[in-house]
């Protein structure tokens, strides 16, 4: 009996270790939402921020972002990144807004939970991944820099920064953005290491993350990110179906 008792107690705790090591998975959906990603700029927190500036105002509500980072990312090499949308010559100002909405969603909105994951950066320690972008965003993005001009597919990586900000490294060429861009998918994919893909849901749908909003109706990215937390949630906690309903069993079994 008591060589039975161990059997099982070791078969328990074989069943629990790998659940135990996932605690992504089975993290409360909570802890996915309202949340600030650990990253260079974030507020630890999201609150109210009253005078977000132009382009980042949708987010005044609730928001990672501080004023002045928002000032910052309508800003051409901002202090945030140095970053020289001009790389190529002026980017188009119908092109530029894009990149300003795209900073202000990533700096400021407290919706991306779901898909923070850790970076294996120096400059951050967390970072976000495969964020469903809806598709008409991406779609039109694409469109209006139709007429700008980059050297490089992948913006986060491969630049020759000598100077203090970005520059196109030896070798590569400046060319109308469709020639390392075909597709919407490649340039909201690519050009920032997947942390966007694009969702086949579109704008209104409540499945994917709107980067442009009207803040009169509300922020609709808080609904998309409870669905997918929950989804994600949903996940882990089939994946725990088996040890949970053992658990009364064996306890019978082991008080028997
Ligand atoms: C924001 O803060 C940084 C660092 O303190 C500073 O260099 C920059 O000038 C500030 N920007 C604005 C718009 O206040
Ligand atoms: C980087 O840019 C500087 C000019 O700012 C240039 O002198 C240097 O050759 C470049 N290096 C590479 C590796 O592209
Ligand atoms: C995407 O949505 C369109 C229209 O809603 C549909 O026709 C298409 O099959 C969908 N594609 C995928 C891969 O789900």
């Amino acid at each position: 009996m008591a060589r039975l008792v161990t059997t099982e107690l070791l078969l328990l705790l074989v069943w629990v270790a790998p659940v135990g090591a996932q605690p992504r998975t089975l993290r409360a959906r909570t802890d996915l939402l309202n949340i600030c990603m650990d990253a260079q700029h974030h507020k630890e927190k999201p609150s109210p921020e009253d005078k977000l500036h132009d382009q980042c105002s949708p987010w005044k509500s609730n928001a990672c972002c501080s004023t002045n980072t928002s000032q910052e990312a309508h800003k051409d090499i901002s202090y945030l990144y140095r970053f020289n949308w001009d790389h190529c010559g002026a980017m188009e100002p119908a092109c530029k807004r894009h990149f300003i909405q795209d900073t202000c969603l990533y700096e400021c909105s407290p919706n991306l939970g779901p898909w923070i994951q850790q970076a294996d950066q120096s400059w951050r320690k967390e970072r976000i991944l495969d964020v469903p972008l809806c598709r008409e965003d991406c779609q039109r993005w694409w469109e209006d820099c139709r007429g700008s001009f980059t050297c490089k597919s992948n913006w986060h990586k491969g630049w020759n920064w000598t100077s203090g900000h970005n520059q196109c490294p030896v070798g590569a060429a400046c060319h109308p953005f469709h020639f390392y861009f075909p597709t919407p998918a490649a340039l909201c994919e690519e050009i920032w290491s997947h942390s966007y893909k694009v969702s086949n849901y579109s704008r209104g749908s409540g499945r994917c993350i709107q980067m442009w909003f009207d803040p009169a109706q509300g922020n609709p990215n808080e609904e998309v990110a409870r669905f997918y937390a929950e989804a994600m949630s949903g996940a882990g906690l089939r994946g725990a179906w088996p040890l949970m309903c053992s658990l009364p069993l064996v306890l019978l079994w082991l008080l028997s």
